[in-house]
């Protein structure tokens, strides 16, 4: 127990207590209360972590107590959010790879396993959007978008599966999109189709690894606050789709954040093989 002269602003979470440090600052013994994150012990894996959304769900789960290993083609900037995110005591580590790669992601998953000896979450986020008209799409685009999106998706599942397989748990989720659920607002049909097909295999592995202690769900953003948003259409373009939602903003990357940490989480235990549609209200 803290002794009651010693004030405590919060605690809210399990704690490792260390009673009397010194502290040469304050000059005078001090106790440290560290939160123990619900996912401590535990590694998560998130892929397109340099930026957006899975930098905010990298972060997340570090600030859970995950080892948490961010993937990317970005490498020096995925070193930048690692420092960063090292300055407020997490724990993260950067590995470049090309999710589309099928050699880079096999080595990927060598290394990671070979130094932390098992993953317990994964975060498909890396993707890419192309908004080319149907009739000027040529078959390299469409390749190479199906290839990031949709294959890069299944090649890390591929990879990681059988290590969540044999040790009973896993817990993976899927960027799709609400251009899964419908078609996209910004992309093009490559995109529309990857999307769909993350969908398809987000159900059909949530079905197979059920049994396994493996839950399989995906997220569906509408447009979120991020680079790639940002990067494709004019501000005045953004401010005609914020007036057009139900809720009339963009989604922020922490909310999104939220979500995969709920879909992670012991508090969606019931929850496999879903794509849960966070666009405040675009679907409507
Ligand atoms: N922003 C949105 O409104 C929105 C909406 C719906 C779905 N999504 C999906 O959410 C995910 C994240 O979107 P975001 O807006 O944060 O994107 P973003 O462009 O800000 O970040 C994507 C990240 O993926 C990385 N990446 C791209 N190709 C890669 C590859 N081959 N291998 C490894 N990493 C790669 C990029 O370097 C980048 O860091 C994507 O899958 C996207 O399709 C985005």
């Amino acid at each position: 127990m803290v002794p009651r002269d010693k004030r405590v602003l919060a605690v809210n979470f399990i704690c490792d207590i260390q009673p009397g440090v010194r502290d040469e600052r304050l000059q005078e013994d001090v106790w440290i209360v560290t939160p123990k994150g619900e996912f401590e012990g535990k590694v998560a894996v998130v892929t397109g972590a340099a930026q957006g959304m899975g930098r905010a769900a990298a972060e997340r789960l570090a600030k859970q107590g995950a080892e948490t290993v961010l993937v990317d083609i970005q490498l020096d900037r995925a070193l930048t959010v690692c420092a960063e995110l090292a300055r407020n005591g997490l724990k993260t580590r950067a590995l470049a790879c090309d999710v589309s790669d099928e050699n880079q992601v096999r080595k990927l998953v060598e290394t990671i396993l070979g130094e932390l000896g098992h993953i317990d979450i994964l975060v498909n986020c890396a993707g890419i959007l192309r908004p080319t008209p149907f009739d000027e799409l040529s078959t390299a685009e469409w390749d190479r978008v199906m290839s990031v999106n949709l294959r890069g998706t299944f090649l890390m599942m591929r990879m990681i599966y059988p290590n969540m397989k044999e040790r009973r748990y896993g817990r993976i989720v899927n960027f799709s999109s609400t251009a899964g659920l419908t078609v996209s607002t910004l992309g093009g049909a490559h995109y529309t189709a990857s999307k769909h097909g993350v969908m398809g295999l987000t159900k059909a592995v949530a079905k197979e690894g059920a049994p396994f202690g493996i839950r399989v769900n995906a997220v569906c953003p509408g447009l979120i606050d991020t680079e790639m948003v940002q990067g494709s259409i004019s501000p005045e373009r953004i401010r005609r789709y914020e007036n057009s939602f139900p809720i009339a903003r963009l989604g922020t990357v922490e909310e999104v954040a939220d979500l995969v940490y709920f879909l992670v989480s012991d508090r969606s235990a019931y929850i496999t093989g879903v794509g849960v549609n966070i666009s405040g209200g675009d679907l409507l």
